[in-house]
């Protein structure tokens, strides 16, 4: 690795990284988007797992609601977003992302409220920009939360409590969390030209398996799937599947 690209390992969050992430996805949101499509095959298929099975808990009810969902770190909108809009009978998408380069790119090619590409007219979506700790959402008011590849740009205490809040907006007895999270514990990394790019200084953190888990099942949520899968970049990931149970 060149001196220009070195790896750090941190235990101190960096000064503005919220401010320095944006700048960074905003500066390679294209380069990201065009190298993320052949390299995380994982997340479609875990994708599909979910989709199956929201659909066929609405296929199961007379006159089912548009799901409610909620895309953490979104990016541009491609393949996830636009899975969903294509896929899902009926969804009302909230789709967050704290860059403005990628949610402008996920709206061209999208649409303002997913119109280009929805396969019904009630599915939509609404592009949310911003940091994902400032999102609000009444309890149980969410079926599903997703995020892949999202979470792990937060700092280890700010992944617990969103997870925390996750477990509150989730449906009870219905609600799923789909995400992936790093495979090992990671006080923080930085990596001074990710991808490559000039721009591209990034961060990622992880709780690890164990504690992810923990603090999963500490928020009220079961564990559906809890596995470790290596990306074909060579990397481990901790992917979950967690649902909110019934209330008793
Ligand atoms: C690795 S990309 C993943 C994008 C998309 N989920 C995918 O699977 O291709 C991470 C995305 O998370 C966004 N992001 C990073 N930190 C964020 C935060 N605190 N709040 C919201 N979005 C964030 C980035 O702007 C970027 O678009």
């Amino acid at each position: 690795m060149s001196e220009k690209n070195k790896q750090a390992v941190t235990t101190d969050e960096p000064e503005n990284l919220k401010a320095r992430i944006k700048a960074s996805y905003d500066a390679i949101a294209p380069a990201y988007n065009a190298w993320t499509v052949d390299h995380s095959p994982k997340r479609l298929k875990y994708l599909q797992q979910l989709i199956d099975q929201l659909k066929e808990e609405a296929a199961a009810e007379s006159d089912p609601a548009p799901l409610c969902i909620l895309e953490l770190g979104a990016g541009a909108g491609r393949p996830v977003t636009e899975k969903l809009l294509v896929d899902l009978p009926a969804a009302h998408i909230t789709a967050n992302d704290i860059s403005t380069a990628q949610l402008n790119l996920a709206r061209e090619a999208l649409g303002e409220h997913g119109e280009k590409v929805a396969s019904s007219p009630k599915s939509t979506v609404d592009w949310v920009e911003g940091d994902m700790m400032a999102l609000e959402f009444p309890e149980g008011s969410l079926d599903a939360v997703l995020g892949f590849y999202s979470i792990i740009h937060l700092p280890q205490n700010e992944q617990i409590t969103i997870l925390e809040r996750i477990g509150r907006w989730l449906k009870p007895g219905k609600g799923r969390l789909l995400a992936n999270f790093a495979g090992e514990p990671m006080s923080g990394m930085i990596l001074e030209k990710w991808l490559k790019q000039e721009e591209g200084w990034m961060y990622w953190s992880g709780l690890g398996t164990a504690k992810t888990e923990a603090t999963l099942q500490g928020a009220g949520l079961h564990l559906d799937v809890s596995k470790i899968e290596i990306d074909d970049v060579d990397v481990q990931f901790h992917w979950v599947i967690a649902s909110r149970p019934a209330k008793k």
